[in-house]
C-alpha cells in the first residue's frame, strides 16, 4: 500500500491491488498542494466533513473518475443531491469495502458546506487496508475517546492536525498521539494559510520526547506503508 500526502488534510491511499482512496482532496485552491485535481484519479473519495477545505475538488474529480463517495449520512446525501454515487455511513459504524474496512469516528468540529447545507456531524475515519490501520482524525479538537479508538483498533498511522486555530495545535496533538497510541504519527492541516502555520519538526520532536514515532511528509510525497 502507498500513502501520498498532497498537503492540508488531503491524502491518497493506493492499495496493493491498485484501488485508490482519496481523502479530503483540497487541491486547486490550496496554495501548498503541488498536485492539482486534474492529475488525481480515485475509485473512492472519503470526505470527513462539509467545509470547503475538505470537500475541495471532490466533485470535479468524482465527475471525471466516476468515484464513489464514502461519508456520514447527511454529507453522503449532499453528494447524491449533486448527482454522485455515495455509500452512506455514520459515526461508530464500519463497513467492509472491496479495498478494506472503513469505520467513522467522532470529531469535535463543525460541518456546514460552503452553500450552507448542514452536512451532519464532522467525522474522523479509521481505514483498515492491506493489514494496516490508518486513522485520519479529520478536523478536530483533542478528545479523550481517542484512547478508546486506539484500543478498539490498534493504529499503525495516525494522521492528525497540528495547525491550531480551527483544530488541535501541537501541544494538544502530542496528547492525542499519547491517547490513540499509534505506531507512527503524521502531522497534517498546517502551513496552508498563515493562521494555521505550525512547525511539523517541532511536533515531531515532541512526539519523540514521549517515546513515539513521527514521520513528517513533504507536500506531494508518497511513501510505502
Ligand atoms: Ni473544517
Ligand atoms: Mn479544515
Amino acid at each position: 500500500m502507498k500513502l501520498r500526502y498532497f498537503s492540508h488534510s488531503a491524502f491518497l491511499i493506493t492499495t496493493g491491488s491498485g484501488i485508490r482512496i482519496l481523502i479530503d482532496p483540497f487541491l486547486d485552491a490550496n496554495p501548498t498542494s503541488p498536485v492539482k485535481s486534474g492529475d488525481v484519479t480515485a475509485e473512492y473519495i472519503i470526505i470527513t466533513h462539509g467545509h470547503g477545505d475538505h470537500i475541495g475538488d471532490a466533485f470535479k474529480i468524482a465527475k471525471r473518475c466516476k468515484s464513489k463517495f464514502i461519508c456520514v449520512n447527511e454529507l453522503a446525501n449532499y453528494c447524491i443531491s449533486k448527482g454522485f454515487d455515495a455509500h452512506n455511513m455514520h459515526i461508530g459504524g464500519g463497513h467492509n469495502f472491496e479495498f478494506g474496512r472503513v469505520k467513522f469516528t467522532i470529531a469535535h468540529h463543525g460541518s456546514m458546506t460552503s452553500d450552507n447545507y448542514y452536512a451532519g456531524e464532522p467525522s474522523g475515519v479509521v481505514l483498515s487496508v492491506d493489514g494496516k490501520n490508518i486513522y485520519h482524525t479529520g478536523d478536530t479538537g483533542l478528545f479523550y475517546d481517542m484512547k478508546l479508538i486506539g484500543e478498539m483498533t490498534p493504529i499503525d498511522y495516525m494522521l492528525l492536525p497540528i495547525g491550531d486555530n480551527f483544530t488541535m495545535g501541537i501541544t494538544d496533538a502530542v496528547k492525542a498521539v499519547e491517547l490513540a497510541n499509534p505506531k507512527t504519527a503524521i502531522p497534517m492541516h498546517y502551513n496552508t494559510f498563515p493562521v494555521i502555520n505550525a512547525d511539523p519538526n517541532e511536533f515531531k520532536k515532541r512526539v519523540e520526547q514521549i517515546g513515539k514515532k513521527c514521520t513528517v511528509l513533504q507536500f506531494g510525497q508518497e511513501i510505502q506503508l
